[in-house]
């Protein structure tokens, strides 16, 4: 573990909500948060309604204290000068199998503190205990591409923005089998989690969603922490009359150009509902675009326009990166589309799962071992690229020309290619 200095000392603790006596240290835990990502201070109330959702979702906060006096007029010791928070939810890793992952969030270090071994110090930490506790894989979003590879994480699905041109140009060869009705937006608040759970199940790269997302799709709590009455709800109804969709949205103003719906929360759980949807957004009168952050890049709206080029798809990136943190575990915990055999020699900056394992499928479903001494590995790679092949979403073979992996045996990477696939594109719909 990277020494900290006698300078700091690390506190952890849980959310605590307004009352209790824990209230004073959280409260400022998430001031310090909104200031290391330049958020203007929140204010007491959204400070509290934070905490309630992170109470729910059973956040664990970090932070690192001062332990000498402060200078003059500088911020108190008691605001921590680095934050790190982390929370436990499924990932969908593949044919419906869910592994139990720790997500990390909320990294901040102070300026005046940075590039001191406080965000080393406190990942190094987190991710050992997390691997003590029994868990096989953390996962986190990224502000910047450069910080986390050197920690064992690696992209392993991606989202873009889309800006979709629905004038008359705008034609969906789908004949709907189901209907879209607007919606009163709070009854997101009990039909949201049951939506999305759906897709949760269906979707590789999944993750199960925070409280908060609820309240964001139903207008409840937007992003500045006070209800948002913008916010407009339609719901998709299957063929049978049950809730499988929905889009939550918000009209960008007349002084947009082309006027623009922006789409708040968009979650399908059928192939149907997803069309019909975009149909729905596509039917809105006086608007000639719709917006939506969190699209997929293997997106079926692609596909299923007469004209693709409606789309607008400029800005594709990284969504979420994932540290395997023990091999045997993680790749057990996923189903295989075909049999074969792999031996992986994986490396470990951080040493929390280092070596050369067996990889062998039969009937989809993995036994992994340590490798005999002696033994030749197939491929070479860190954990940060077995990471990124994990979910299917990025290719091994490309890792091989990018010097990512070593292929010792040729056609290993073409082989892990296939056995890593998933049985549709991995996408997740949850930031965090
Ligand atoms: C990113 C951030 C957390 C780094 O904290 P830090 O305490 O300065 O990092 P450390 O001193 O522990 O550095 C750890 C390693 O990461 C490297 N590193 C840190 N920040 C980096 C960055 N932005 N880009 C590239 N490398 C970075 C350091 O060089 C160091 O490398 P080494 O240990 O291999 O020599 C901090 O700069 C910050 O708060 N930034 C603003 C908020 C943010 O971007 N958070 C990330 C949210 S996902």
């Amino acid at each position: 573990m990277p020494e900290l200095s006698e300078d700091y000392e690390i506190r952890r603790f849980d959310a605590a909500v307004q009352g209790e006596p824990g209230y004073p240290e959280a409260e400022k835990w998430v001031k310090a948060v909104s200031f290391g990502f330049h958020e203007s201070t929140r204010s007491p109330d959204h400070v509290a309604k934070s905490l309630e959702t992170y109470r729910a979702d059973q956040r664990i906060m970090t932070g690192v204290y001062q332990t000498q006096d402060v200078a003059p007029g500088s911020l108190a010791a008691d605001i921590p000068v680095a934050t790190f928070g982390t929370l436990r939810k499924t990932l969908n890793v593949g044919f419906g199998r869910m592994l139990a992952t720790h997500l990390v969030t909320a990294v901040t270090v102070r300026t005046s503190h940075r590039r001191r071994g406080l965000l080393r110090r406190m990942m190094s930490e987190d991710l050992a205990l997390a691997k003590s506790e029994g868990l096989a894989m953390a996962a986190l979003t990224a502000s910047e591409g450069s910080i986390y590879g050197r920690f064992g994480y690696g992209v392993a699905s991606f989202e873009r923005t889309v800006k979709v041109d629905t004038t008359a140009r705008f034609r969906l060869d789908h004949q709907a089998v189901g209907s879209v009705d607007v919606a009163e937006p709070k009854v997101l608040l009990e039909i949201a989690p049951e939506v999305f759970e759906r897709v949760h199940r269906l979707t590789p790269g999944s993750i199960d969603r925070q409280e908060w997302y609820r309240q964001l799709a139903s207008g409840s709590l937007g992003r500045d922490g006070k209800e948002d009455p913008a916010v407009k709800v339609a719901l998709h109804y299957g063929p049978d009359g049950d809730v499988d969709g929905y889009v939550s949205y918000k009209f960008l103003g007349w002084e947009t150009e082309p006027h623009t719906m922006h789409v708040v929360d968009l979650v399908a759980a059928t192939h149907e509902a997803y069309l019909e949807l975009w149909q729905f957004l596509a039917a809105i009168d006086l608007v000639d675009r719709i917006t939506w952050e969190e699209a997929p890049l293997d997106d079926p709206l692609t596909w299923a326009l007469a004209d693709p080029r409606c789309i607008d798809s400029s800005d594709s990136r990284d969504m979420l990166w994932l540290r395997i943190l023990d091999v045997v575990r993680a790749l057990e915990a996923r189903r295989y589309p075909g049999d074969g055999r792999l031996v992986l020699e994986v490396l470990d900056p951080l040493g929390l799962t280092a070596g050369t394992f067996t990889l062998a499928v039969s009937g989809g479903e993995a036994a992994v071992e340590r490798a005999e001494a002696g033994v030749a590995p197939d491929l070479t790679l860190d954990v940060s690229a077995l990471s990124s092949i994990f979910l299917g979403a990025v290719c091994p073979v490309t890792l091989t020309a990018a010097g990512r992996i070593r292929e010792h045996k040729h056609g290993a990477s073409l082989q892990a290619r296939g056995l890593f696939a998933v049985e549709r594109a991995a996408h997740c719909l949850t930031h965090f």
